[in-house]
């Protein structure tokens, strides 16, 4: 790994790549901000990009590709069955993981629908770290209800715990006791942890679960979607890590994992997906729902340019200098804005910079999302769009009820190798100026509210005229600035 040290002791997150294609962008002015906003509802998902400047909404299949990915996808093979592609991807999936079988998917939610039909009847538990929206929906679909391990410390949003992913071990012990394997469908393990902050999980604490699910005979998934900074963070923060390559310790977990899924719009920077099996009965279980929802067993669903791209990505993956440009970018912003006093997500993870709603505006109630709230408020100030990880991504309690989450965020990912550090820079002045502003915004209310992942499409209003003041502020402070 290059290793370079400032003279002045600052950290800097320098690039080991250079930018060699650029994307023109655009910084409309506040007040189409505010009519933006409220042509899409106060819901980011409805944005449009020519409306957006800094698009920090997610890192799913928007993560910047290398010369080589673009490259190979020129040598894809077009083929419906039995592509040379698929044979390159499966190889490619074999060497880093170590598992025979491979159902290619055309992206993360689809391996989750697949397992969840394969293994979740009605009344059956899923065990997790934490749960991801799409993982929740597709078990509850069918019947199934998830609960949450992870150790009550990695649920304290500031924090200097290295892996605040990892499970509670005894927990585990006394949640299969308390329901019996019979009723468990699997064990899941979410790399990089998606809601709770990008947040790793050790390779110690992986093994500790694997060895209570090998005593109790029950199957042990991986997903691997965030993988990549999950490993950069194996080998900076883990003792036993230090020493091993990024090879070594993909092989490492894999090692303790009977299945490995992962949406390849973010794990190797394409788009797609797939399930990676240790053994054939496991497979075979699972092999006739591929050609039913996704396409042919050598596709999946997905572009053969993109599975092209993805097998080179996997392998660039392995590279320490290209996986630690996103967890360095992150620490950047959040150790910048924790400097400053703002509310974040702390330790810096990966995926991106989480700012807690929950701190940042505590005159929200929970009933009027305040991560929502402070998304539009975001976007107002600055045309970032972030996205809220809070109550407006929880599906309602059966009974109708609001399901208040546990933690309040508004996310502002960090694609890979897509941003620059002045960017940064302006993203946090923004968040600054939004911070010491902070008792201007409002709630939102639902206009419309789907039923099922809600946050996607739902549409909603301000509670008061709280966003024209926010922009009136801004002139006033700002003069004629974008
Ligand atoms: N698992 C995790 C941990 C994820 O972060 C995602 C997607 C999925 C599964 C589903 O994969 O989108 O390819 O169907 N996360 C995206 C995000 C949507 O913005 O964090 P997918």
């Amino acid at each position: 790994m290059a290793k370079v040290d400032l003279y002045s002791g600052e950290f800097l997150p320098l690039e080991m790549h250079k930018v060699r294609i650029v994307q023109k962008l655009n910084l409309p002015p506040i007040e189409d901000r505010l009519k933006a906003i409220a042509a899409a509802g106060n819901n980011t998902f409805l944005l449009n990009t020519d409306d957006v400047f800094l698009d920090m909404l997610t890192d799913s299949g928007v993560n910047a590709m290398s010369d080589q990915q673009l490259a190979a996808m020129m040598v894809a093979d077009d083929a419906y069955a039995g592509s040379a592609t698929y044979t390159r991807l499966a190889n490619k999936l074999r060497d880093i993981f170590g598992m025979d079988y491979f159902l290619p998917t055309h992206q993360g939610r689809a391996c989750e629908n697949i397992l969840a039909q394969t293994y979740v009847k009605p009344g059956m538990v899923t065990l997790m770290n934490f749960h991801f929206t799409t993982t929740k929906a597709h078990i509850t679909l069918n019947g199934g209800v998830v609960e949450e391990l992870v150790a009550a410390s990695g649920l304290e949003v500031n924090s200097t715990l290295p892996f605040k992913g990892d499970i509670d071990i005894a927990r585990l012990e006394a949640s299969i006791a308390r329901h019996g394997t019979e009723k468990i469908a699997f064990m899941r393990v979410e790399s990089g942890t998606n809601l709770i902050g990008g947040q790793p999980i050790s390779l110690a604490n992986l093994a500790e679960v694997r060895k209570v699910c090998s005593r109790h005979g029950i199957l042990l998934v991986l997903d691997a979607s965030l993988l990549a900074d999950n490993l950069h963070f194996n080998k900076t923060r883990e003792e036993s890590c230090k020493n091993l390559s990024i090879r070594e310790i993909t092989r490492r977990t894999a090692d303790l994992c009977d299945i490995i899924y992962f949406s390849a719009r973010k794990l190797g920077c394409a788009r797609g997906g797939g399930i990676c099996i240790r053994d054939e009965s496991v497979y075979l279980r699972m092999r006739a729902l591929v050609p039913l929802y996704e396409g042919f067993l050598t596709y999946g669903g997905m572009s053969v340019r993109e599975m092209e791209a993805l097998t080179v990505g996997l392998e660039e993956t392995m590279d320490e200098d290209m996986i630690n440009q996103g967890p360095h970018f992150i620490r950047a912003m959040v150790d910048e804005l924790d400097r400053r006093g703002i509310p974040v997500i702390t330790p810096a993870g990966g995926l991106g910079c989480h700012l807690n709603a929950m701190r940042f505006v505590d005159h929200i109630p929970q009933s009027q999302y305040p991560a929502g709230a402070l998304g539009a408020a975001m976007y107002i100030a600055g045309a970032i769009r972030g996205m809220e990880r809070g109550t407006l991504s929880e599906q309602r309690n059966p009974d109708g009820s609001e399901l208040f989450a546990t933690m309040e965020l508004l996310r502002l990912a960090l694609p890979r190798r897509v941003f620059t550090l002045s960017q940064i820079k302006y993203a946090i002045d923004r968040i600054q100026w939004l911070y010491d502003n902070r008792g201007l915004i409002g709630g939102l209310e639902f206009v419309e509210e789907p039923e099922v992942l809600r946050f996607f499409y739902g549409r909603l209003k301000p509670v008061s005229d709280w966003q024209e003041k926010l922009a009136a502020k801004f002139r006033n402070d700002l003069g004629d600035s974008l």
